[in-house]
């Protein structure tokens, strides 16, 4: 496994690959890898040939007030779990690569509708980032898969719009949770909880199945439900940002028809910030 840092060494590496025939699979990290991402890199080593693992904590997608310096850059573990578990080339950028003239007057890429509320609402300017950056790094690339994490489900239908809207020829997959046993999503900003928060945190799971088991079992006075919760979750200590019950392809509100729904949570336990989901239907 070789790991490159401009954009000429990552364009000639795939170059070889695809000349050898291979198929080209990408994830794209932030890095401080975790179980939920090595499971993103399996998935992609069994589609693909050659895994193209991205490792850039991408400025764009922060706002001013947000865990950029903070976020923690842990490279050398990153490419040692990337060597045990298979992947072919990491890509490590610096943001002198990735934005030679700054971010300025750097072009965005906007997703309209599915990016505005939920995490949207909360982060200004966040979808655009990822989605400028997700669009950079699937050109440099040009892979045939890009797989990313259904935790950040949000930003996967962000990515998905962009990519059928701007006619990318790459499929994009998105892959299930990994949580640990206790039902916490693995998630890079788990590490900025104190003991006391990680004993917390599962309770957003469990508000989630909460919600997803009383409206299985009849319930359809949706916004109880979820107020019910938010109110659980406000006891317990944390401070819910939204829960919210919606149409799990457009994100939009649920209808009394809908069949198909997520509920999807983002909440402070302390100073962090998680977010998580859970689809389920109704028969
Ligand atoms: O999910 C992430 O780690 C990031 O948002 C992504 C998709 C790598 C873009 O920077």
């Amino acid at each position: 496994m070789n790991t490159v840092h401009t954009i000429a060494q990552l364009r000639a590496a795939v170059a070889r690959a695809r000349q050898e025939g291979k198929r080209i699979g990408m994830v794209p990290t932030m890095g401080n890898l975790h179980d939920g991402h090595l499971a993103l890199v399996q998935k992609a080593l069994q589609s693909t040939d050659y895994v193209v693992v991205s490792i850039f904590v991408n400025p764009l997608q922060f706002g001013p007030n947000e865990d950029l310096d903070s976020y923690p850059r842990t490279l050398a573990a990153d490419q040692s779990k990337l060597l045990d578990v298979g992947a072919n080339l990491v890509f490590a950028p610096s943001a002198k690569e990735m934005y030679p003239d700054g971010m300025e007057g750097h072009t965005r890429i906007s997703v309209p509708l599915v990016s505005e509320d939920l995490c949207g609402a909360s982060r200004p300017g966040h979808f655009e980032g990822v989605a400028t950056v997700v669009s950079k790094l699937l050109n440099m690339t040009q892979p045939d898969l890009a797989i990313f994490g259904k935790k950040d489900y949000q930003q996967l239908a962000v990515i998905r719009k962009m990519a059928q809207d701007l006619c990318m020829p790459v499929q994009i997959m998105g892959e299930t949770i990994v949580r640990d046993p206790d039902g916490l999503a693995l998630s890079s900003r788990n590490g900025f909880l104190t003991a006391a928060e990680r004993q917390l945190a599962p309770r957003l799971y469990q508000a989630l199945q909460q919600v997803a088991a009383q409206i299985q079992g009849g319930r359809r006075d949706y916004e109880t439900v979820l107020n019910e919760a938010r109110q659980q979750l406000s006891e317990a200590g944390i401070r819910p940002d939204y829960l919210e019950l919606r149409d799990p392809v457009s994100l939009r509100p649920v209808t009394e028809e809908s069949q198909q729904l997520i509920v999807l949570v983002a909440a402070f336990v302390g100073t962090t910030r998680l977010i998580d989901n859970l689809s389920f239907e109704l028969n």
